[in-house]
């Protein structure tokens, strides 16, 4: 089976956790915090309303993290702390494929921070777990998100039409993809 680590280092200051339901309150936080910014693009935001919301999401991800379903990640700052999450979303194992998504709190971002932590992610995926594919989905004018499956040397797939409801409209979304092969032959 298919094993995806608790913890992975991004840097020296950044690192991917599993969160415990103890970080559930500065999480939530997080999120009162950037509300109003991240519902531009993540569909999510009316189903997290309470800290209890938040515990429950972290015990779904992290009974999905055991059988590596799914994981969901906290991006943690050694020096800040928590600041946003990286997860696999979706995992089809009879094709070794993953799917991932992310957000930031907004003052960190334009720093890289996503790029760098999406990057040893995905790395992790392919190098150590034994993924043979890894998919970004991004909303089509959503450039700051589209920018980090280019820079990390996705191919675009394809545009899906109306892909998601984004609470009053459609949205189209791009999908980026990278192989195993293709990302070791960038490395
Ligand atoms: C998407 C998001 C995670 C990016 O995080 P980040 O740490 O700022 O990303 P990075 O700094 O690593 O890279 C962002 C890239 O987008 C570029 N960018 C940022 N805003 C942009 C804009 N409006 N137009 C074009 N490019 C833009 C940056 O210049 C950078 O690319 P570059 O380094 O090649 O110049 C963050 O903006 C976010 O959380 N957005 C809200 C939630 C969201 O959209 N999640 C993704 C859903 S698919």
């Amino acid at each position: 089976m298919v094993y995806i680590p608790d913890v992975i280092s991004v840097d020296t200051d950044l690192q991917l956790r599993v969160p415990m339901e103890s970080d559930a309150a500065t999480l939530f936080n997080l999120v009162e915090e950037n509300r109003t910014y991240l519902r531009e693009w993540l569909p999510w935001l009316d189903e997290t309303t309470s800290v209890q919301d938040e515990v429950n999401f972290i015990q779904e991800q992290t009974a999905k993290h055991q059988t590596a379903d799914g994981s969901l990640f906290i991006i943690e700052s050694l020096n800040v702390g928590i600041i946003g999450t990286l997860s696999v979303n979706q995992v089809d194992h009879g094709n070794l494929t993953a799917w991932i998504g992310y957000w930031l709190d907004q003052s960190h971002t334009g720093r890289g921070i996503m790029t760098r932590a999406v990057g040893a992610l995905v790395d992790v995926l392919l190098v150590s777990c034994g993924f043979n594919r890894v998919v970004i989905e991004t909303g089509v004018d959503n450039l700051a998100s589209s920018a980090i499956p280019l820079r990390l040397g996705f191919r675009q797939e394809g545009r899906s039409v109306q892909r998601q409801w984004m609470y009053d409209r459609w949205v189209d979304s791009f999908q980026y993809a990278i192989t195993a092969s293709e990302w070791r032959a960038n490395a």
